[in-house]
C-alpha cells in the first residue's frame, strides 16, 4: 500500500488514490455510491436462479460487497486483482461486519468468492466459466490502457453468455466501440440525466437506455478508435502509441467533423 492514500468520497465511504499513477481507484462523489449505481444496480435483473460474477480488478472490493449486499443468489464470485495486498486488506474497508466476515473467510480459504492475483489479462485466458454478471473496473484507459483493449474486452465476452450482463463505470468512445466490436449492444447507465456507465449485453431486450443513431454514428469516427493488444502483452505506452498512429493513418472523419456535418444537415 506504499503509493497508495485514502480518502473520504462525498457518501462517506473511504476512496483509494494511486500517487504513482495519480489516479483515483473510486469516484470522488461515493465509493460505495458508485459500486452500486455503476455496477450493481444495473445488473439486478437476476433475482432468481444462482448467478456466477467475474469481478476484473477488484481492489478493496466494493463491487462484490455490493453485490453481496444486493444479491441474495450468489453462487459464485472470481475476483480478478494484481495487488495482493490490496485483498488482504479488503475486508477492513466499508460494508457490514457480516459483509467483511464472508470476504475474510474466503480470502483465507475458498468457499464461493476465488481470488486470482495475477495480471487479469493473464488470468482472463485461464478462465472457462460463463459469468452471469461481469464488473469491468479498471483504471482509466489514458492511465492503463492495457486493460481496456478490444482484445482483452473480447476475451471477457467470451466468458460471457447470450443473457450475461456486462456493466463498466467507463463510456469512452474507443471502449463503446470495443464492445459493439465484440457483437455486444451498448447501453446507458443514467442517473439524473447524466450518462454515468455503461451496460452491455448480447441480448439486445435486455438493454434500456440504448444509445442512439447519432451516437452510433459518433463511434465510427477517429475518436472511437479502439485500443488494441492483440496478444495481450503490450505496455500501456505501446497500446497508445499504436492508436495515435492508427488515428494519424485513418480515413475516418473526427468527431468535429462530424458534428459539422451534422450540423449543417439540421440547418439545411
Ligand atoms: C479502479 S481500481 C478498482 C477498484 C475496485 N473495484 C474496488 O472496489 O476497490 C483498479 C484496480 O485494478 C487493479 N489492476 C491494475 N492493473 C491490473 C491488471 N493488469 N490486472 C488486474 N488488476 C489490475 C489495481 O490494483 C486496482 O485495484
Amino acid at each position: 500500500m506504499q503509493d497508495i492514500e485514502f480518502f473520504t468520497t462525498q457518501d462517506g465511504s473511504i476512496g483509494l488514490y494511486d500517487k504513482k499513477l495519480d489516479e483515483i481507484f473510486h469516484s470522488k462523489f461515493g465509493a460505495k455510491k458508485e459500486a452500486f449505481e455503476k455496477f450493481v444496480e444495473p445488473s439486478l435483473i437476476y433475482q432468481k436462479k444462482p448467478i456466477k460474477i467475474l469481478d476484473i480488478c477488484y481492489g478493496i472490493g466494493y463491487n462484490t460487497k455490493c453485490a453481496l449486499e444486493n444479491f441474495s443468489n450468489i453462487q459464485e464470485i472470481d475476483c480478478l486483482e494484481i495487488n495482493e495486498e490490496l485483498v488482504k486488506k479488503s475486508f477492513e474497508f466499508e460494508y457490514s461486519e457480516k459483509i467483511n466476515e464472508i470476504i475474510k473467510r474466503n480470502i483465507l480459504k475458498t468457499e464461493f468468492i476465488n481470488f486470482y492475483i495475477d495480471d487479469a489479462r493473464k488470468t482472463i485466458k485461464q478462465l472457462n466459466k460463463k459469468y452471469d454478471v461481469v464488473f469491468h473496473d479498471g483504471f482509466s484507459p489514458h492511465k492503463q490502457a492495457v486493460l481496456w483493449s478490444e482484445d482483452f474486452i473480447f476475451q471477457i465476452t467470451k466468458l460471457m453468455h447470450k443473457d450475461s450482463i456486462y456493466c463498466t463505470y467507463n463510456h469512452s468512445k474507443p471502449v463503446l466501440s470495443a464492445l459493439i466490436k465484440a457483437g455486444l449492444t451498448i447501453g446507458k447507465t443514467i442517473k439524473n440525466e447524466r450518462i454515468i456507465a455503461t451496460v452491455a449485453s448480447f441480448n439486445s431486450d435486455l438493454i434500456k437506455n440504448k444509445f442512439t443513431n447519432i451516437e452510433l454514428q459518433e463511434l465510427k469516427t477517429k475518436s472511437a478508435i479502439t485500443y488494441k493488444d492483440k496478444d495481450l502483452t503490450l505496455s500501456h505506452d505501446e497500446i497508445l502509441k499504436n492508436r495515435e498512429n492508427e488515428i494519424k493513418n485513418s480515413s475516418l472523419i473526427t468527431l468535429s467533423q462530424f458534428k459539422k456535418q451534422l450540423s449543417k444537415q439540421f440547418q439545411e
